[in-house]
């Protein structure tokens, strides 16, 4: 059998509208091998993120993806959600059935460390669309998965545009910052897609049409879910769309030329409560610790929404 040049990927994530264009980006691009989805407490509580990510999964048509059930909260903090962004469900917008496919029994992050474990080195990249708590979960319970993991994309945080959840923090990082802490100090080579970039990125009426004008009910699906996600983000910052973040990380992986940044060192506030879960980015280099992240600035916007958008053209055949 020909050699399978895939990138192996495993999508950590809160569904979520963003997560869904994200996940749907991922599924119907040929570069990529998704080994398994695994949900996480975020935006709305875990029950609700597993339900949403197998839904997807279904409109995907890909039932074959295994998807597994992690932290039904952070490390050690009640948990924060956001069912002010993104509805009760979590994916409002459209009419979505009920998922009729099985979770798995596995623990998402024992699937995280045995997928690790189980491939070649420097093979299987993380995709964390959502608060980090699985990802450090499987670090703890396995810390040799550390110097196995080809590279962390994860979308959080924020430093020049401030937080969105408080004044200083991004609500992936706000709502578990030990669960953060451990990632940023785990060695692991990090891609961080911060506000900075995310909100370059809106969903503007003119490419939530191209999206509903195309023919796959996942595409329909997505489009109605955009313009719900996005009403919050127009009101609260005034602008013709809202920022689209998850898509961010899987979009790094088949374009990464869209994105710009430099590798600086990233900490997490984990102690004061007005400023927890901040990212604090040495951009300017002034103190002299090392860099542990690839942290994003720039983005090609235009480029982005094209690529999303015919992925999700080509991607997709189910009509109805
Ligand atoms: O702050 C934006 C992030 O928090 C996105 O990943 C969104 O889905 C929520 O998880
Ligand atoms: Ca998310």
């Amino acid at each position: 059998m020909a050699d399978d040049t895939r990138q192996k990927i495993i999508i950590d994530t809160d569904p979520g509208q963003d997560d869904a264009a994200a996940i749907l980006l991922a599924l119907a691009s040929p570069e990529l091998d998704v080994l398994g989805i695994t949900a996480v407490a975020g935006n709305v509580p875990l029950d609700l993120t597993a339900r949403n990510a197998r839904i997807i999964c279904e409109l995907a048509e890909r039932r074959d993806v295994p998807v597994f059930a992690g932290a039904a909260g952070p490390l050690t903090r009640p948990l924060v959600t956001a069912e002010h962004v993104h509805g009760k469900s979590g994916l409002d917008g459209p009419a979505l059935d009920e998922p009729t496919m099985a979770m798995q029994v596995e623990d998402a992050s024992a699937f995280i460390v045995r997928s690790i474990l189980e491939n070649e080195e420097q093979s299987v990249t993380l995709c964390a669309l959502g608060p980090l708590t699985n990802i450090a979960e499987a670090l703890h319970d396995a810390p040799e998965i550390a110097g196995r993991v080809r590279e962390i994309v994860l979308m959080g945080g924020g430093f020049f545009e401030g937080g969105n959840i408080t004044p200083a923090a991004e609500f992936n990082i706000y709502v578990d910052p030990e669960a953060a802490d451990i990632v940023f100090r785990s060695g692991i080579p990090i891609v961080m897609m911060p506000l900075d970039v995310t909100h370059k990125v809106l969903t503007t009426r003119v490419r939530t049409e191209r999206i509903a004008q195309l023919p796959s009910r996942a595409a329909k699906a997505l489009s109605e879910m955009l313009l719900f996600f996005e009403r919050f983000d127009e009101e609260k910052y005034g602008t013709d769309g809202g920022p689209l973040h998850d898509p961010c990380v899987i979009a790094y992986l088949l374009k990464p030329d869209l994105f710009s940044g430099r590798m600086c060192n990233v900490e997490i506030e984990t102690m004061s409560e007005l400023t927890r879960g901040m990212t604090v980015v040495d951009w300017w280099g002034v103190t002299g610790q090392a860099a542990n992240a690839m942290v994003m600035r720039d983005v090609d916007a235009e480029g982005f929404f094209e690529l999303l958008t015919s992925r999700l053209d080509t991607g997709f055949s189910r009509r109805d």
